[in-house]
């Protein structure tokens, strides 16, 4: 059968790889910036005399930026274009990493991860939008979950490289190369994987879908033939046109309906957005290494701990790359809602064998018997390969493609802003709910809000694997 025949050009992958990749070094940066900061949190707090409040302000306030950023950059997309938001995402990124390395009061450092966070919001919008708009249908959930691969790669490499950095200064807060300390490096090198990001966003094409919005269809047209290889780009151009409002940026007036003010579809992309972040994904990310002292693992036992989550979490990525344009969006989030509950409920039991006991200096410790460790190392294991093989990926995918042409920026903006805000409310709470009620009621609590998950994507989520974005809505 001759491609004609069969509906479909042949789809030059490698170029469409590219670009995507391209974008998704955003995600790289997304989670590089938001988790170096683990590393270098001892250091600051001796640096600066900081109460444990100040420093959780100074931690928590990059993701109050990343929800402002969000929030911005689906209107400065539709305005600017995407690749505009990709350069400016990156010169924030670049500011914040040199800002907060070199700062010199706390204050600064607050200033400095609120500009950062603001790179990191814009970035999470705009990799989705644009690998979506960019991406044949039929590997779009591939190409999309590229951005949480690399996601995790950043989170992965900003441990690594907060462990080699204080390891080689003997610890985060001696000094290391021209007298500067550990911990100041950590975030420098950010300026890395920011210029790359930065030059790799002047080489893309700019999203045919913005393209057309701006009256340029001839560019659109060619862009679609050269890069997704559509068979039929004048029809694709016509069917984009017929979606979108020519000339003028969507607002949030765009997304009014029925439902309390907003489309029902809205709602949609809402509630994902928050039950990725509340069935406690960061609790374990941000924290994990407290978490496994706290209920008596040694230091040296709980790095390597989180090392092995964050490989998990890398490689567990591929399998929703796999799947997630044969199964479809919703079987895997249904699969991972199950998975992350049982995961879930396992740690919590493991948690309830906690138990008060005196350490060599003699301050009261929490400790775990030998065999529920092991229990609650499994349970939340499991709930980190649940969530990296099904909610992780899927919950960006689908916040890039869900929304018809007309207001997918300003949507996937607003969504992505209340994703941040649940990540916020957790990071920030966790800590202090762990004190009150203790670790099994928090893990239950987050097995609820999974058991609860499940339900909502059977009722109430769309399937999109294979569908145009001119079909959506
Ligand atoms: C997803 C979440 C993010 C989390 C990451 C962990 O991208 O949105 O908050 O840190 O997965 O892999």
């Amino acid at each position: 059968m001759t491609a004609s025949e069969t509906g479909r050009t042949d789809v030059p992958l490698m170029r469409v790889l590219g670009v995507s990749t391209a974008a998704a070094v955003g995600g790289f940066l997304f989670g590089f910036d938001s988790s170096v900061v683990n590393g270098a949190v001892d250091a600051i707090q001796g640096e600066f005399g900081l109460s444990d409040l100040v420093t959780g302000v100074a931690v928590a306030i990059a993701l109050v930026g990343c929800a402002l950023g969000a929030w911005f950059a689906g209107g400065l997309a539709d305005r600017w274009g995407r690749k505009k938001v990709m350069l400016l995402g990156s010169a924030l990124f670049i500011a914040s990493s040199i800002g907060a390395g070199l700062t010199q009061t706390v204050w600064d450092l607050m200033l400095w991860r609120l500009i950062g966070g603001l790179g990191i919001g814009i970035a999470s919008v705009i990799a989705p939008a644009y690998i979506a708009e960019i991406a044949p249908a039929r590997f779009r959930g591939a190409l999309g979950s590229m951005q949480q691969l690399a996601i995790t790669l950043g989170i992965f490499a900003a441990l690594l490289s907060d462990a080699v950095l204080a390891d080689s200064a003997g610890a985060a807060a001696n000094t290391l190369w021209l007298d500067i300390e550990a911990w100041r490096w950590m975030f420098l090198v950010g300026v890395v994987p920011a210029v790359v990001y930065g030059v790799l966003s002047l080489t893309i094409p700019e999203s045919p879908r913005y393209l057309v919005v701006r009256g340029r269809d001839g560019e659109a047209s060619r862009i679609l033939a050269h890069v997704t290889g559509e068979p039929d780009p004048d029809g694709r151009v016509a069917e984009i046109r017929r979606t979108v409002k020519l000339e003028s940026a969507a607002s949030m007036r765009d997304l009014a309906g029925p439902a309390f003010g907003l489309h029902p579809l809205v709602w949609v992309g809402i509630w994902l957005a928050v039950f990725q972040q509340f069935v406690g994904i960061n609790a374990i990310f941000y924290y994990s290494t407290t978490l496994w002292q706290s209920v008596g693992f040694s230091e040296s036992a709980s790095f390597v701990t989180s090392v092995i989550t964050a490989v998990i979490n890398v490689v567990m990525t591929f399998v929703a790359i796999g799947f997630v344009d044969r199964v479809g969006r919703r079987l895997l989030l249904l699969f991972g809602s199950v998975g992350m509950f049982v995961g879930l409920v396992l740690a919590s039991v493991a948690f309830t064998q906690v138990y008060d006991a005196v350490d060599d200096s003699g301050d009261t410790v929490s400790r775990l018997p030998t065999s529920w460790g092991v229990l609650a190392l499994i349970g939340a294991n499991l709930f980190v390969i649940a969530f990296a093989a099904s909610w992780g990926p899927v919950m960006w995918v689908m916040l890039g493609e869900m929304f018809p042409n007309r207001y997918r920026a300003v949507a996937l903006g607003l969504c992505t802003a209340v994703n941040w805000l649940s990540n916020f409310t957790i990071s920030l709470l966790f800590p202090a709910a762990m004190g009150w009620v203790g670790p099994a009621f928090v893990y239950g609590f987050f097995a609820l809000c999974a058991g609860i998950s499940f339900f909502y994507v059977r009722a109430k989520v769309p399937e999109t694997k294979g569908m145009e974005l001119e079909e959506m809505g």
